[in-house]
């Protein structure tokens, strides 16, 4: 009988065969590359090589260099490399040392058990273990995605940060700091990121895009740091599905991948909103709607493009994100229906109007 011709084997024959064609593409050389989502592959190895945050990670490096970790908190939005920060410090203080990491850190993130139990056991017990390391060097707790961590678990590891504090220091990631109790923050240097600009998210996507040879238009790169807002982890993602999934890497795949309405015609929206136009900001709308957007996606489109429209002064930009905001406010709360996008298009269409032509007698 004949052997099914599985690609689970781990080493490709080099014999040639009808096998070998099917098989070199997803099995061959480039297969690990090819199939790694760019996010873990361009993952960054060394502090120096995380984009933005230039003080804090210039911090990190003087920490990095001379040892002696204080504990830390680093908070920020999604995707902006908290974690990553703390994986390349813990990396670099420990000189690079494959095995030393391996004895030295304690990972534990959301997807760990970490109530009281293993605080009591598992990281009091890590603390206690002797490791030899160079001067000025820590055994460190790498407590990812804190915030969702019980109080009672946080309270636990209280006494345990200050007794162990000359063997082991505790480096916390969380969206949000306010998660953490008020004694694990006051023993904490609190570090913040900020979300990363379209400058810094520019500049990673290119390096990517020349490491992949990706082909790409400038509406298209602009798309992707549009709808990334700052979040680093969903531009790169987005880069990866557009260039899987249509080849080219330009505004309007761009925007189907991210199945969200498109700017330019939100844009003409707007416009017409501000000349006082009604019928034309309706029709628009009424074209994004027919298109299976949610209220949602619109309203948040409309608050992000009306920031970046060149052609609006200050203060109608102010008066539009101030009443596009009461509205987005009314869509959480559960109102959801085109009547509401549509009383919203038209008092923004009000604001430029001549008050004259709504006075009643
Ligand atoms: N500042 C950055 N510089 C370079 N790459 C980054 C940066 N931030 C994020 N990335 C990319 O995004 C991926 C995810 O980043 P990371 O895991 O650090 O996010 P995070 O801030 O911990 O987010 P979360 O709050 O969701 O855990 C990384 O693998 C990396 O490819
Ligand atoms: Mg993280």
């Amino acid at each position: 009988m004949k052997k099914p011709k599985m690609p689970a084997a781990k080493a490709v024959p080099e014999t040639p065969g009808e096998s070998s064609t099917a098989l070199s593409k997803s099995v061959g050389k480039g297969d690990a590359t090819y199939e790694l989502p760019w996010v873990e592959k361009y993952r960054p190895k060394f502090l120096d090589d995380v984009v933005g945050n230039t003080e804090t990670i210039e911090r990190l490096k003087i920490i990095a260099r001379d040892g002696n970790m204080p504990h830390v908190i680093i908070s920020g939005m999604p995707g902006i490399g908290k974690t990553t920060s703390v994986l390349c410090l813990a990396r670099q203080l420990l000189g690079g040392d494959e095995k030393l990491y391996k004895e030295a850190v304690l990972e534990l993130n959301a997807s760990d058990e970490r109530g009281i139990d293993v605080v009591r056991q598992r990281i009091k017990g890590f603390a206690q273990k002797k490791v030899n390391l160079p001067l000025g060097r820590h055994k460190l707790v790498i407590l990812d995605e804190a915030d969702s961590m019980t109080s009672g678990a946080q309270q636990a590891l209280r006494r345990t940060m200050e007794i162990y504090s000359n063997t082991t220091r505790f480096a916390f990631a969380c969206n949000q700091s306010n998660k953490i109790i008020e004694p694990l923050q006051s023993r904490c240097a609190i570090l913040r990121y900020a979300k990363l600009t379209d400058a810094q998210v520019v500049k990673r996507l290119l390096q990517i895009i020349a490491e992949e040879k990706v082909e790409y238009s400038d509406d298209g790169l602009a798309a992707l740091v549009f709808s990334a807002e700052g979040d680093m982890r969903q531009a790169i993602n987005n880069l990866q599905s557009t260039w899987a999934g249509f080849g080219f890497v330009s505004g309007d795949n761009v925007f189907k991948v991210v199945d969200s309405p498109h700017p330019i015609k939100v844009q003409a929206m707007l416009k017409a909103c501000y000349e006082g136009n009604v019928d034309a900001a309706l029709d628009s709308l009424r074209e994004l709607w027919d298109l299976g957007y949610s209220s949602h996606d619109i309203i948040s489109t409309m608050f992000r493009v009306t920031k970046t429209i060149p052609t609006l002064s200050e203060s109608a930009k102010l008066d539009f994100i101030k009443e596009i905001g009461f509205t987005h406010m009314k869509i959480l709360e559960g109102v959801q229906t085109l009547l509401q996008l549509s009383g919203c298009v038209v008092r923004l269409c009000k604001l430029n109007m001549d008050p004259k032509k709504f006075q009643t007698k």
